[in-house]
């Protein structure tokens, strides 16, 4: 869970950053309420905008549901209201990033902008002619969750083989370690650059190995990326946008990534060859856009307040 004190041209002038408690939402709470005492101290605080990694209802106010945390029905901004007394307003953790490198980033001045934030899972932000863009009930976005392997790996959303268990960090580590774990002739080259023992494998570690130059690492990556690309195809398909943003942790492997990505996207893109192609780049704020997003829409919803929940 990361925090930053941001102010208005988007520069974070302080952050903090502490492991999510990922199964208990009071605990989830909790921290967001240290952090936010905490950097309060140091800084004239006016609002608290929080990226949530989850589905928040057209209130900003309630996480419907999340995937990845314990929130089922959580009411996270009537219980922040409680205990931080600023005006607080809750978003999907990748409508966050979305906007702020729509506001600051690779996508400013964009018509259509799509993000994409790679790292536990995908998750994805639409900006329309400079709105975001939150659907009917505030759950427009969830790209990762479409059904990429009918009968694939299971998700934690409850479905299988939806995008995201294989182009995310999560997948980038589940492969890594099933590689290990074959003892094929790639492990031992693997295990060696990787440095530690497979329940230890985390994303930065294969990120860190690729950009060494181990061949394996590259090609899990690689492997990643293309996976990323035959996802954007078709949300670009969909929403033809002129800017397909990629944030998120799994980001910080640059070109390593985006390439192959580019690659299959231009390669399996419907009507290609008489179309433009919608850019593929890396978020500017890289794993910051979320925090950045999140203290822009805060300062907006001072003038323009959400509704109520
Ligand atoms: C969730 C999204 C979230 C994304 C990134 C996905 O699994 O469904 O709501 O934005 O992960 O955290
Ligand atoms: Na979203
Ligand atoms: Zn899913």
């Amino acid at each position: 869970m990361a925090a930053g004190v941001v102010d208005e041209a988007g520069r974070v002038l302080e952050r903090s950053q502490v492991p999510t408690p990922s199964h208990d939402p009071k605990a989830v709470e909790d921290a967001i309420v240290d952090a936010v005492e905490r950097l309060r101290e140091r800084h004239r605080v006016e609002a608290v905008g929080i990226g949530a990694a989850g589905w928040v209802d057209n209130t900003q106010s309630v996480v419907r549901f999340s995937p990845h945390l314990a929130w089922r029905d959580e009411p996270l901004r009537a219980a922040l209201a409680q205990r931080i007394n600023l005006p607080t307003i809750v978003d999907n953790d990748a409508n966050a990033a979305a906007w702020a490198e729509y506001r600051f980033g690779a996508g400013a001045g964009s018509s259509v902008m799509v993000c994409l934030t790679l790292g536990t899972g995908i998750g994805g932000g639409l900006v329309i002619n400079g709105e975001l863009f939150r659907g009917t009930y505030g759950m427009a976005g969830e790209w990762g969750h479409m059904t990429k392997v009918p009968g694939g790996h299971w998700c934690e959303c409850g479905n299988r083989g939806c995008w995201e268990q294989y182009a995310s960090g999560n997948a980038l580590v589940r492969e890594a370690r099933a590689l290990l774990a074959s003892d094929g002739p790639g492990a031992d080259t693997l295990r060696t650059s990787l440095g530690v023992v497979p329940e230890a494998v985390s994303g930065p570690h294969v990120t860190a190995a690729a950009m060494a130059g181990d061949p394996v690492a590259v090609a899990l990556l690689a492997d990643v990326g293309t996976w990323l690309g035959l996802g954007i195809a078709d949300v670009v398909a969909g929403l033809d946008p002129e800017v397909v943003v990629i944030g998120g942790g799994v980001s910080a492997a640059g070109e390593l990534l985006v390439g192959p990505a580019r690659e299959a996207f231009q390669a399996t893109l419907s009507g290609r060859g008489f179309r433009a192609y919608a850019r593929l780049e890396l978020a500017r704020f890289r794993n910051d856009a979320g925090l950045v997003g999140a203290a822009d829409l805060a300062r907006r919803a001072l003038q323009e307040p959400p509704n109520s929940a």
